[in-house]
């Protein structure tokens, strides 16, 4: 019979939360529940600032995905973002000490265990060991040491920590919920597993994931993440420029963006199109007054999406990772359908641009095959790849005392 094994994510976002269930079967990841966006309360630029609207934000989006599914959502995988995470460079060597001569699984971990000892302050987390390159004795650039033999096992690594504090209040509201926590992952390091391909990883590449109130930022180069980091601006951040442009509040300036964003072409080509010179009526959002021209709207969107892309450049300046990336830059996250974006992007980059969409899952994937979805379609994909390595995963829910448990703790939030 097939292995079967439950994967699940939570992504938890500053606007919206999304959840999906997904069971691993002959090394493909079906997906059998989404909770499509859900309303995000109670987060501020990826940090939780109030825990009880997350609780109740985070078991509404769970219980959606989790009446769609055939299979209960016991333990996931929950994105972690915020300008608190941070990324180092870590590097450790053990020795091999198998009769065999041959290094295992085991060697792995322990090399990596010893590349987490570093001098963190006990403020910080560490959420990610990444390894970017092993070397086997005298052999360096080997991606996947198990089985070579050799007397010496030495890792370079990247590590990426977090606040304890967001971290801690983060997984009290998910096990709250009697849902257990696999991993906390960076939502970066979540979108890059969905929306790049080996090779661009391979050749050196920029991942962006522009939600609503933060750019997560991971830089690839030989395969591997070198540096990770997160702006505090978003889409949101551009829908409030165009609401004090006009005077208009959040909810119609959000109308307004998208309705632009949806029909201009992003493309570079197309940048001086023929709505350039077309005019919003007023009073098909409920407002008073002129006309308002779509390039004057044009231009508000740029302004904020440069100054973005400028405070990307100055990350990348630090770390003068620049001229390390030939593949470009890939933008995903909701506000990678921003009108304009690449132009933009490619204007201040000075790099080939594309838009980045979620692949990997199969069965119910209508709904997460939009930009917006690249982190929690990657963190199924990041635990798939976890998950390869152990035997017994969450069962299905007839069996699962857990899953009465959550479905208890779910109805005492529902409202009466
Ligand atoms: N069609 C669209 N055009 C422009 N912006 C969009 C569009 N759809 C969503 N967005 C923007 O994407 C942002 C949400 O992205 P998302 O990745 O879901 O955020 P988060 O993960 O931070 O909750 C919002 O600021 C929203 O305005
Ligand atoms: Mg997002």
């Amino acid at each position: 019979m097939a292995k079967e094994n439950v994967i699940s994510s939570i992504d938890v976002g500053s606007s919206k939360i999304s959840t999906i269930v997904s069971f691993l079967v002959d090394g493909k990841i079906n997906v059998t529940g989404t909770s499509g966006p859900s309303l995000s309360k109670g987060v501020g630029k990826g940090a939780i600032i109030n825990i009880d609207e997350v609780v109740r934000s985070i078991e509404k989006s769970v219980s959606r995905a989790d009446r769609m599914s055939t299979h209960a959502i016991r333990t996931a995988f929950v994105s972690i973002n915020g300008s608190h995470v941070e990324s180092i460079n870590s590097h450790a060597v053990v020795a091999i000490t198998n009769e065999s001569g041959e290094i295992t699984r085991q060697d792995v971990e322990r090399v990596l265990e010893s590349a987490k000892a570093t001098n963190l302050p006990s403020s910080r987390e560490i959420i990610h060991v990444l390894p970017r390159d092993f070397k086997v004795d005298d052999q360096d650039g080997v991606k996947d040491p198990v089985g070579m033999s050799g007397n010496r096992l030495e890792v370079q690594t990247t590590i990426v920590h977090v606040s304890s504090m967001v971290a801690k209040n983060l997984k009290k509201c998910v096990t709250q919920l009697g849902i257990g926590i696999e991993e906390l992952v960076y939502t970066g390091i979540a979108s890059a597993e969905s929306v790049l391909t080996d090779s661009e990883k391979e050749l050196g590449v920029l991942l962006l994931d522009i939600g609503a109130q933060t750019t997560s930022v991971v830089v690839f180069v030989e395969g591997g993440p070198v540096f990770c980091t997160t702006i505090p601006i978003g889409g949101k951040h551009i829908t409030n420029d165009i609401a004090i442009s006009l005077r208009a509040n959040m909810d119609i300036a959000e109308k307004i963006k998208i309705k632009i964003s949806n029909e201009r072409d992003s493309k570079p080509t197309s940048y001086e199109n023929a709505k350039f010179n077309e005019v919003i009526n007023p009073i098909e959002f409920g407002l008073e007054g002129e006309a308002i021209s779509k390039r004057f709207l044009y231009s508000v969107i740029d302004q904020r999406l440069d100054e973005i892309f400028n405070l990307v450049l100055v990350e990348l300046k630090k770390t003068s990772l620049i001229n390390h990336i030939p593949a470009g830059v890939v933008i995903t996250g909701g506000s990678a359908k921003t009108a304009g974006i690449e132009k933009i992007c490619k204007s201040v980059l000075k790099l080939p641009v594309k838009i980045g969409y979620p692949r990997g899952l199969e069965g119910l994937i209508d709904e997460v095959s939009d930009p917006e979805f690249a982190s929690s379609v990657g963190m199924i994909i990041y635990g798939s790849k976890k998950l390869k390595h152990r035997s017994v995963l969450p069962g299905n829910k007839s069996s699962d005392n857990v899953f009465r448990t959550v479905k208890k703790l779910f109805k005492d939030f529902l409202p009466h």
